[in-house]
């Protein structure tokens, strides 16, 4: 079904203006010809922005793991950009200090959530998938049937911080012990809505549990670790790093990672040494405005992170 779901992409102009450093006094977007990427084209919600304010001689490169996204991207027609079907964690395959800017607009898009077939959302009953890259890995029910108490417990603990990870994981193994293997999305939330007695005003009791196989079974944490890493070699100095979060585990990451690059480091083994150059300088936080918080809902937990890539 073609065109069935919408994204309404989240922070536009202020990510695509911070990326090609449109900020006042600042272009990044050389006539040399820079090299942009976009790691999550998603609906190509700021592809085509970033496309519309680059110059002939520039590109733009795009990843995503989502096949219905790369049938989306399949739409532009532009010979500026192109398209990988990859995760964003293969950004360290592009050439060092090649490129001028990289976006990661972190998470999954509306069109995913809203599709049951897919398996994301407690709302809807579907198969008990949540892959991203539906074309390898396995999904969460398919992990779900070998997965043991200890490790269910663990992955929604961590990735959901949810008190009740234990009686949620027991309760899981138990049912798969006397039911059967859960399939569907529908199975899964009715089975915690049974096992957490308590409920967090206005959310859902399988929430933080949907977060966690999601989280999970995508490797999104270790992806975005490996992405940032990859950053740091691949924009050249001067170039930005531009990153939007829509939860405090991501944040937290990418918070800690310009941190930990925007500081001079020294040796205490050899005081007198002069310190390592730091790598990034921290140029700021950004929030949506209430007026795209109430025009999209879903803008609401977002917060970006830009920085600008310093010379060795
Ligand atoms: C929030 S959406 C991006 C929306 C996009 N900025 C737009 O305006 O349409 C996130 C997209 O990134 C993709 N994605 C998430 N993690 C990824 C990863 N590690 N590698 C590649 N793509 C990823 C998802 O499949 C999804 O399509």
């Amino acid at each position: 079904m073609e065109n069935a779901w919408t994204h309404t992409t989240v922070l536009l102009s202020e990510a695509v203006d911070a990326l090609l450093g449109q900020t006042p006094g600042t272009r990044l977007d050389d006539a040399a010809g820079a090299v942009f990427v976009d790691a999550t084209f998603g609906r190509g919600g700021h592809s085509r922005l970033i496309l519309s304010r680059l110059s002939p001689g520039s590109r733009l490169i795009a990843f995503d793991k989502d096949t219905d996204a790369l049938a989306e991207a399949a739409r532009i027609d532009d010979p500026r950009f192109s398209i990988r079907h990859q995760g964003f964690s293969h950004l360290g395959d592009l050439p060092e200090a090649s490129v001028a800017g990289v976006l990661l607009d972190l998470g999954i898009s509306s069109p995913q959530v809203d599709n049951p077939a897919r398996g994301f959302s407690f709302r809807f009953e579907g198969p008990l998938d949540m892959r991203m890259d539906t074309t390898r890995g396995q999904s969460v029910a398919q992990w779900l049937a070998h997965a043991g108490v200890d490790e269910i417990t663990e992955v929604i603990r961590e990735y959901g911080e949810e008190r009740f990870a234990g009686p949620i994981a027991k309760a899981i193994v138990a049912r798969r012990q006397t039911r059967g293997d859960l399939v569907t999305t529908t199975e899964l939330a009715q089975l915690v809505a049974d096992t957490v007695k308590t409920r967090e005003p206005g959310q859902n009791p399988a929430t933080r549990t949907f977060q966690a196989f999601r989280i999970y079974i995508n490797a999104e944490l270790e992806e975005l670790q490996q992405a940032l890493n990859a950053s740091l070699n691949v924009i050249k100095p001067g170039g930005r790093l531009v990153v939007i979060s829509f939860h405090s585990l991501e944040d937290r990451i990418v918070k800690q990672f310009i941190a930990e690059h925007s500081k001079d480091v020294y040796d205490r083994r050899m005081p007198l040494s002069l310190p390592k150059n730091k790598k990034l300088k921290a140029l700021g936080r950004v929030k949506p405005c209430m007026s795209e918080i109430s025009r999209n809902p879903r803008s609401r937990s977002a917060v970006m992170r830009i920085a600008e890539r310093l010379a060795a």
